[in-house]
């Protein structure tokens, strides 16, 4: 009986993994959400907590391997930049997704693809924002895939737009490895870490909807995103662009490291700690 049950248990994962793909609800009352397409996706599936609370960093680990091949290096380090934007607790073990909405601290940050900037549209720096992310979906016009040159062009361009019209925009090192980290994300995410190829129907999916486009075909890339994969591809985007490296920067899996985790690239000190 129990050796039976045991030769069905990698079954009974798996089914219990494709149901989390199938099933999909959009955050109901009480329910709280993150300015990351990612986090919420994986909670509006299942992967991690329907409500969007109490996420520890062992189950965002768990999540993101699970929901989307991410590995656990990139989800240890940006789940401690996590817990630092817990409120009034410095030893926090969990967040709640809208924790995650504090400006500059220690992830939330300008010139995002699909959210408005802080200090221009009423501090609404976290819900999803179609006419923003209508401006990157227009360099992809007329093309069925991504690739690296027109997510860069689109990325820069929310950077320079932004720098005109916000009086407040912030920009360094930290933040320009942030974003350049993020479209790095969804290409390798929703297409293809080393390649950054993504059908653009799944990452509109994926933006608009936050959702993963599992009935329309997707699958997680069988190439996991790693710190090494996701260094890679911004040396690629930036390589891509005029956006010059910030002096001092280097982009290596070690000041990832520092950037995802909340501190400062070039200086390795925690930004906004006192
Ligand atoms: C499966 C893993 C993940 C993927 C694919 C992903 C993807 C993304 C993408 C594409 C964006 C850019 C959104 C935009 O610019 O509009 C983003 C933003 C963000 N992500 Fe994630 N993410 C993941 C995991 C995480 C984790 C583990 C955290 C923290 C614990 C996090 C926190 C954030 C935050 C705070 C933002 C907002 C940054 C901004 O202001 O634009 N993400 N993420």
């Amino acid at each position: 009986m129990f050796s039976s049950f045991i030769s069905i248990l990698p079954l009974l994962l798996t089914l219990s993994t494709a149901q989390n793909f199938t099933t999909w609800s959009p955050p109901g009352p009480g329910d709280v959400r993150s300015p990351c397409p990612g986090l919420n996706s994986l909670a509006n599936h299942g992967f991690l907590p329907h409500n969007g609370k109490a996420i520890t960093i062992p189950l965002l680990i768990q999540a993101c391997q699970d929901g989307m091949n991410v590995g656990a290096d990139f989800a240890t380090v940006i789940g401690g930049a996590g817990l630092l934007s817990v409120p009034d607790d410095l030893l926090a073990t969990s967040f709640d997704l809208d924790d995650l909405d504090e400006h500059n601290f220690p992830i939330e940050h300008d010139a995002s693809l699909s959210r408005a900037d802080y200090y221009v549209d009423d501090g609404d720096n976290y819900s999803f924002n179609q006419s923003i992310f209508d401006m990157v979906l227009a360099y992809y016009e007329g093309m069925s895939e991504t690739s690296i040159a027109v997510a860069s062009a689109a990325k820069y361009n929310r950077v320079t737009t932004k720098e005109a019209e916000d009086s407040k925009f912030t920009y360094t090192p930290q933040q320009y490895i942030l974003s350049y980290g993020e479209t790095a994300l969804y290409l390798s995410v929703m297409g293809d870490p080393v390649t950054g190829v993504a059908p653009v129907e799944y990452v509109k999916i994926f933006f608009e909807q936050e959702r993963l486009p599992y009935n329309e075909g997707w699958r997680p890339p069988t190439t996991q995103t790693t710190l090494l994969t996701l260094g890679a591809m911004i040396l690629q985007l930036v390589a891509a662009n005029k956006d010059a490296l910030p002096e001092g920067l280097e982009i290596t899996t070690n000041t990832l490291k520092l950037a995802f985790g909340g501190y400062d690239p070039i200086t390795g000190l925690l930004v906004h700690a006192l």
